[in-house]
Order: structure tokens, then C-alpha cells, then sequence
């Protein structure tokens, strides 16, 4: 007999390309260049990101899960997949037109994105950047 779990976790993950430049407006040109090195070159750089999305909630007893996978998706591609994929994050995205697009904003302001999902509680979303590089940010 498999009891009533209020809480189980379910984890997803999601990939997208995009671009960006590290350039902070509250920096002058030369600590641009300085900080981020290469990653400030004037015309940005491209990464295959991995989102890894992690969700809670109660087992719906009739449907035996926390949230229709479907639905997830959906709500993930509306939010993140359709406006980051193959844009250019600083230029396309208006956020980062004044927060430097690091991986850190990036992935913060993707929980921003997705803790409005309402069939289960966002716990938290990790972005790896590259085979070295990830961040995870499970709200403050
Ligand atoms: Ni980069």
C-alpha cells in the first residue's frame, strides 16, 4: 500500500541556445574589459544551456502524479524555451538590457519565470552553462 505523499519531487530538464555579452552598465568600458575578458567582445558568444527545473507537491491521487508533465512543458516553453531559444539574451530579452547576463541573473530570473507554475510548488532551477559551469538558485 503506497501511502498519501504530500511531498514528492519531481525534476525536469529542458535545453536551449542562446547568446549573450557580459557587459555591466554600471561599469566603465575599461572594467569591462577588464572582468569579464572575452566574454565582453562586442558581438557576445553563444552556450548550449540545460535547464534542470525541480518541483514539488502532493500525489493527485486520481491521476497518480504531482503535475502533468504536458502542462510543465507548456508553461516552460511559453516562459523560457520560446523567448531565450536562439536569442541573443541582453539584446532580446528586457530584463537583461540592464542586469548583466551572467548564468547567475539567468538563472534566477528563470525561478522568476517559473514559480508562477500552478500545479506545483517550484523549488528550484539549475543552469548549467557549460561542462564546468552550473548555478542553482532555490529562491532567497
Ligand atoms: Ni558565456
Amino acid at each position: 500500500m503506497i501511502p498519501d505523499a504530500l511531498h514528492i519531487e519531481l525534476g525536469r530538464r529542458y535545453h536551449f541556445a542562446a547568446s549573450h555579452r557580459l557587459h555591466s552598465v554600471k561599469l566603465t568600458e575599461e572594467e569591462n574589459r577588464r572582468i569579464y575578458g572575452k566574454c565582453n567582445n562586442a558581438y557576445g558568444h553563444g552556450h548550449n544551456y540545460t535547464v534542470e527545473v525541480r518541483l514539488s507537491g502532493a500525489v493527485d491521487p486520481a491521476i497518480g502524479m504531482i503535475a502533468n508533465l504536458a502542462d510543465l512543458d507548456a508553461f516552460v516553453n511559453e516562459q523560457v524555451i520560446e523567448p531565450f531559444d536562439h536569442h541573443s539574451l541582453q539584446d532580446e530579452v528586457s530584463t537583461f538590457r540592464e542586469i548583466v547576463p551572467t548564468t547567475e541573473n539567468l538563472c534566477m530570473e528563470i525561478f522568476q519565470r517559473l514559480k508562477a507554475f500552478p500545479h506545483a510548488k517550484l523549488e528550484s532551477v539549475r543552469v548549467v552553462e557549460t561542462s564546468n559551469n552550473s548555478f542553482e538558485y532555490a529562491g532567497d
